[in-house]
C-alpha cells in the first residue's frame, strides 16, 4: 500500500498531515508565509482569539485524479469567504492573492499525502487574533496569526446512505450578522442542539428558525426534483457555501430550473412526498435526505433512499474535482510539487 492509498478510516479530519504554512502580522501587516512542520503553536494564554472569540476558518479540498494529478477546488472563492468573515470579525485582512498562495503551499507541501478518490486533502486556513489582552473585551486584535493545516479526509458521510434530518424551528444556528461569518461560535452554538438531534437518531439538523429554513450544522440545504432546484437566497443569516455555487451553476447548466427563494418548514415536509432533499458543502459533497424528523413526527423523503438528482449532481461535481470532465468554469488549479 502506498501513502496515497490511506484514505482514512479515521474520524474526518482527526488525522493532520505533516507540515503546515504559517504567516504573523507585525503592525498589522501579514509577512512572508513559511512552511514548517505540524505542531504546537506557542500561544499566550491572553491570546484574543481564545477570550473573545476572535477567530475564522475556511475548508476546502484537494482531490487526486486517477491519473495521478492533485486539483484544488475554488481556492480564490474560499480566500474570498474568508475576507469577509475577517473583516466581519474585525480581525486584520490577508490579503486575497496571500491566502490563495498559502492555500496552495498547504498542497504542495503535503501533495504525497493527498489520498485518491473517494478521499482527499482537506485544507483548513485558519486565522486568530493573537493580541495577549484580557481586557480587549470591545478592542479588536491588532495583531493577527494566520495558518493553513491540512487532513487526509475519506467521505464525511457515507454517501450511498441517505441521512436521516432533524428540522429544529425554536433555536438559531448563529445570528443574523454572524451566520455568513465561518467563526467557531456558531458552530459552539449548534453543537448542544446537535447532541439532543443525535441522541434521538437524527445525523444532521436542519435549522430553520421560526420556520425559516435556512441550512444544516456544516452544509447548505436544498429540494430538487427532475426539472427544479430551490434553496434559500443568501441574506447573510447563512453560510454561502462554495458548494452550493457550484451545484447551482451545474443544474442551471442542467437545465433545472434553480429558484433562490425562502422556503418554509411545510414545504419541506411536503416536498418529502414527492421530490429530493440534500446536503451541499464541502464535507458533505452533496447527501440525500432520507428522513425528516419534525415535531415528533417522521417523514421519508421520496422512498427513503438517495434520489437520482441528487446523485447526478453529486457525480457531476465530482467529476470535475478529480478531472474527470471539463472544468468550464476554472474552478480547478493543479498543483505539483
Ligand atoms: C454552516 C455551514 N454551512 C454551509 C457549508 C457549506 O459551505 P462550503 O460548500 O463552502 O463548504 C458549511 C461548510 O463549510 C458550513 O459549515
Amino acid at each position: 500500500m502506498t501513502d496515497k492509498d490511506v484514505t482514512p478510516k479515521v474520524p474526518f479530519g482527526s488525522v493532520l498531515a505533516d507540515q503546515m504554512v504559517i504567516s504573523s502580522t507585525v503592525g498589522g501587516v501579514f509577512g512572508a508565509p513559511h512552511v514548517e512542520p505540524m505542531g504546537p503553536l506557542p500561544l499566550h494564554p491572553g491570546t484574543h482569539a481564545l477570550h473573545y472569540g476572535s477567530s475564522c476558518f475556511e475548508g476546502l479540498k484537494a482531490h487526486r485524479a486517477s491519473d495521478g494529478h492533485v486539483r484544488l477546488f475554488r481556492a480564490p472563492a474560499h480566500a474570498a469567504r474568508m475576507r469577509v468573515s475577517a473583516e466581519t470579525l474585525c480581525l486584520p485582512v490577508p490579503e486575497y492573492e496571500l491566502l490563495v498562495e498559502m492555500m496552495r503551499t498547504s498542497v504542495r507541501a503535503n501533495l504525497e499525502q493527498v489520498p485518491e478518490s473517494p478521499g482527499a486533502l482537506y485544507v483548513r486556513p485558519t486565522l486568530l487574533g493573537v493580541d495577549p489582552n484580557i481586557g480587549a473585551a470591545a478592542t479588536p486584535s491588532s495583531e493577527a496569526l494566520l495558518y493553513v493545516i491540512a487532513s487526509p479526509v475519506g467521505d464525511y458521510f457515507d454517501s450511498s446512505r441517505a441521512l436521516s434530518v432533524a428540522i429544529e424551528t425554536q433555536l438559531p444556528r448563529s445570528t443574523p450578522q454572524f451566520g455568513r461569518v465561518k467563526t467557531g461560535a456558531n458552530y459552539a452554538m449548534a453543537l448542544g442542539i446537535t447532541m439532543r438531534a443525535r441522541a434521538a437518531g437524527a445525523d444532521q439538523v436542519l435549522f430553520a428558525p421560526g420556520g425559516d429554513v435556512q441550512e444544516t450544522g456544516a452544509s447548505n440545504f436544498m429540494l430538487l426534483d427532475d426539472s427544479r432546484l430551490v434553496t434559500k437566497p443568501l441574506d447573510g443569516s447563512f453560510l454561502a457555501g462554495v458548494t452550493r455555487d457550484s451545484i447551482l451553476t451545474l443544474a442551471r447548466d442542467f437545465g433545472y430550473q434553480v429558484e433562490e427563494r425562502e422556503i418554509a418548514v411545510d414545504e419541506v415536509l411536503a416536498w418529502a412526498a414527492h421530490g429530493e432533499a440534500a446536503l451541499m458543502g464541502t464535507a458533505a459533497v452533496v447527501a440525500g435526505v432520507g428522513t425528516f424528523t419534525h415535531d415528533g413526527t417522521t417523514i421519508t423523503v421520496g422512498n427513503g433512499g438517495v434520489g437520482p438528482n441528487t446523485q447526478r449532481l453529486r457525480q457531476a461535481l465530482i467529476e470535475i474535482q478529480r478531472g474527470e470532465s471539463p472544468d468550464r468554469w476554472g474552478w480547478t488549479e493543479l498543483i505539483e510539487a
